[in-house]
């Protein structure tokens, strides 16, 4: 069984017999929908302050969580929050259609020859990266240096980064991305342009031009948070309706139909399983009591999958409601570049079914590699095999 599998066969297991876990090194693990969605909403209880709370001081982490929205609560959140909003409105995201689309038929006419190749590197990989470069006005021959800080950034999706990686890796990687970040920021407040590494660069905080920790943050995240996740969505639609000819053929037949059809393939492989909060009071989480300062990791992949919120949940259905899906989060740290992951998934699925007749995973060529998917369910390599 792939890692991947055994982590969907665990999440059934949690939710049959033990919906909220103590005592491993996620601290409480829950597991439930209901639990979950509470657990979003209540800011209050559960923060999202993780990596102060649980990390040692440390210069680069810290300046770079200065900026991090995702790991700071109200109400500084919300006015960090709003400068990443001025730069991703439903309509700028829109404007974006054309230009995605030109970057991902480049990509596929570099592959056009070729009856089998690897989709995360002709299309996953390159295209969230190079059409986020291109938003911000970053040059995309930067893109070797991208991969190593996107690396060391999904690191700190979890609660505490170990010392020696810290150290070693996180750290330094850290140190020359917030470096990069400052020299463009730098520039651009010197000459502004029309790209919107110019309008963060220029933003204001109650008046106040971002500290170096902010620009580096929210900029990083910028960059980075779509990035594996956008890369995962690509390359789980495939898999699924490979897995899956007959929803594939209603695709076909029917383009409508993607948009839904990419729900439901996030609902039942969420890039990110697992999200991270601490408890700044003692509680109480499906009747067990919690105390103050807890690591507490809601399983959004296994609320995905709770039966009381959907129907036979193990079940790929593209006509399946998946309203209420927690893969971008909920409440006020809901994703903010949703719209743009969508609409690069919607592009990229689309124009891959206008090119190829077929496209099928290649176990030839050693099938799917998945990254640790208790990090993030993402391949690593995608080998496909297409005919026209
Ligand atoms: C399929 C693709 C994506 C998935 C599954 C995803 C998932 C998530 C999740 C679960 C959160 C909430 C984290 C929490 O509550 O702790 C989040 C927040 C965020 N995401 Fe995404 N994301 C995706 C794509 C993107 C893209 C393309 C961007 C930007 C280019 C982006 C930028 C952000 C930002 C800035 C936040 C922080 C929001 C806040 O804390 O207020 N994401 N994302």
């Amino acid at each position: 069984m792939q890692p991947v599998d055994s982590l969907f066969s665990w999440f059934r297991e949690m939710l049959d017999t033990k919906p909220v876990s103590h005592g491993g090194a996620h601290g409480v693990e829950v597991f439930g929908y209901a639990d979950i969605a509470r657990i979003l909403a209540d800011t209050k209880t559960f923060s999202s302050e993780t990596a102060r709370k649980f990390n040692e001081p440390h210069f680069e982490l810290d300046r770079f969580d200065e900026g991090n929205l995702v790991t700071t609560d109200p109400p500084r959140h919300r006015k960090l929050r709003t400068v990443i909003s001025q730069v991703f409105t439903p309509r700028a995201v829109a404007n974006l259609s054309e230009r995605i689309e030109r970057v991902t038929a480049t990509l596929l006419d570099q592959v056009a020859d070729r009856d089998s190749f690897d989709l995360v590197e002709a299309l996953a990989f390159p295209l969230p990266i190079t059409v986020i470069a291109d938003v911000l006005g970053l040059p995309i021959e930067d893109e070797p240096m991208f991969r190593v800080w996107g690396d060391a950034i999904g690191a700190l999706d979890a609660a505490t980064v170990p010392a020696d990686l810290l150290e070693n890796e996180v750290g330094p990687a850290l140190h020359e991305m917030g470096e990069y970040f400052l020299r463009h920021v730098r520039d651009r407040r010197e000459n502004p342009r029309d790209d919107v590494m110019s309008r963060l660069a220029n933003a204001t905080i109650d008046g106040e031009p971002l500290t170096d920790g902010e620009m580096i943050g929210v900029t990083g995240l910028t960059m980075f948070a779509g990035h594996a996740t956008t890369m995962s969505l690509i390359c789980t639609a495939v898999i699924l309706l490979d897995r899956h000819p007959e929803a594939l053929a209603e695709i076909r037949a029917d383009r409508e139909l993607v948009p839904n059809a990419l729900e439901e393939v996030l609902r039942m492989y969420p890039p990110f399983p697992r999200l991270v909060r601490v408890t700044t009071t003692e509680t109480e989480i499906g009747g067990h009591r919690v105390a103050a300062d807890q690591l507490v990791t809601p399983w959004i992949g296994a609320a995905n999958r709770d039966a009381a919120k959907f129907p036979d949940p193990d079940r790929f259905d593209i006509h399946r409601n998946t309203g209420g899906h927690l893969v971008f989060g909920q409440g006020i740290h809901f994703c903010l570049g949703a719209p743009l992951a969508r609409l690069e998934g919607r592009i990229a699925l689309n124009m891959l079914l206008d090119r190829y007749s077929k496209i099928s995973v290649d176990p030839a060529a050693g099938g799917v590699e998945w990254e640790n998917p208790h990090q993030i369910i993402c391949p690593r390599r995608l080998p496909v095999r297409v005919s026209r």
